[in-house]
């Protein structure tokens, strides 16, 4: 017997995301069209230079965008659409089924409550748990984030370094075992190697519970040390999606390639021109007047095409999964 379709549902499915926003100085078309799955257990990264659209992808799902977003598309999980749902249905989603890790921990926390108090009151609040166990619940995610001392949960946010603070975030994103962690620019303010060695804490905890991970992120080496799959954003579109490891050995966008090759590590070639404006994009392919292959059809609008036949390994017959926004493929 056929096993049912849903099996293969993907836990997260964003189909035709736009979202635009209302400005004196004209419409900010922030994303356009985003088409983005995701399956069980994966850490998918959405990657791009900042200003790309990254997290208003993030707010538009989590519906938390200010009131003068447009938001258009559909956000599928588990079975429902995200983006029709009423704020109370959403508030019960939000922190318990996916959550978010914003880049700024200062904001986020209260700083006027000991940080064990702000993790557990996740679990009063939606789980109804005692205070007394709700504690010890935030004292062990915190122990398992490196923050071995008890006493620390007793401590304010000032007390801490940014890092801290980033690991008490990132507790509270999973003190309640949600489906999925969207963590925008987690690594933000903090320096490479402790941004790696938070990242790791958060990637091995969130494999423990069985979560998925949308990591949002302009640091394309952290993407590739920590994702199955990468997304590349440019100017509100996703131009180049596919496994991580394929992307960086094989990219295919002009643009991948031009990012890529800002990388130390691949001779810091800066690309040519400007960021576009996002009230006035380029029409057609939004990287073209950058782009080196630019060609008459580039003015033309670029559909998301599957890239077949293309192998990492020759002679193995793997499917790629590789999409690329250029005719050149
Ligand atoms: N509330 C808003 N009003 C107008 N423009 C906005 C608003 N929020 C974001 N934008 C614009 O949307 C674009 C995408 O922003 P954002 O998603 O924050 O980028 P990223 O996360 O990739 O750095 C930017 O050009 C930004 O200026
Ligand atoms: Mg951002």
């Amino acid at each position: 017997m056929n096993s049912p379709q849903i099996i293969n549902a993907p836990l997260l499915l964003i189909k035709g995301l736009s979202v635009s926003f209302e400005t004196p100085l004209g419409r900010v078309k922030a994303a356009e069209d985003v088409c983005l799955e995701m399956q069980d257990g994966e850490t998918l990264a959405l990657v791009g230079e900042t200003g790309c659209g990254k997290s208003v992808v993030a707010g538009a799902i989590m519906q938390l965008l200010p009131h003068n977003a447009c938001v258009q598309g559909r956000a599928i999980f588990g079975g429902r659409d995200l983006l029709g749902l009423d704020e109370r249905e959403m508030a019960r989603i939000r922190g318990s089924e996916i959550s978010i890790v914003f880049q700024n921990p200062s904001l986020a926390l209260n700083p006027i409550m000991r940080v064990g108090e702000q993790i557990a009151e996740m679990l009063r609040v939606h789980k109804n748990i005692s205070r007394n166990r709700s504690l010890r619940m935030a004292e062990d995610m915190l122990r398992r984030l490196g923050m071995v001392e008890k006493e620390k949960a007793r401590m304010y946010p000032f007390q801490f370094s940014g890092g801290m603070n980033q690991r008490v975030m990132i507790a509270t994103s999973m003190i309640l075992s949600p489906r999925i962690i969207i963590a925008d620019e987690p690594s933000k303010g903090l320096d490479g190697t402790l941004a790696r060695e938070v990242m790791a804490e958060m990637a091995s905890i969130k494999d423990q519970m069985g979560a998925s991970l949308l990591l949002i992120t302009h640091d394309l080496m952290l993407a590739k040390d920590v994702s199955d799959r990468m997304a590349v954003m440019y100017c509100g579109e996703i131009v180049e999606i596919g496994k991580s490891r394929e992307i960086f050995s094989n990219p295919l966008h002009p643009y991948t390639i031009a990012l890529l090759g800002c990388l130390p590590e691949r001779g810091f070639q800066p690309i040519p021109g400007s960021s576009p404006s996002m009230i006035n994009p380029p029409i057609g392919c939004k990287f073209h007047p950058r782009c080196q292959q630019c060609r008459e059809k580039c003015r033309r609008k670029q559909k998301m095409t599957k890239v077949e036949g293309r192998r990492e390994v020759p002679g193995k017959d793997e499917c790629t999964d590789r999409e690329v926004r250029c005719w050149l493929y």
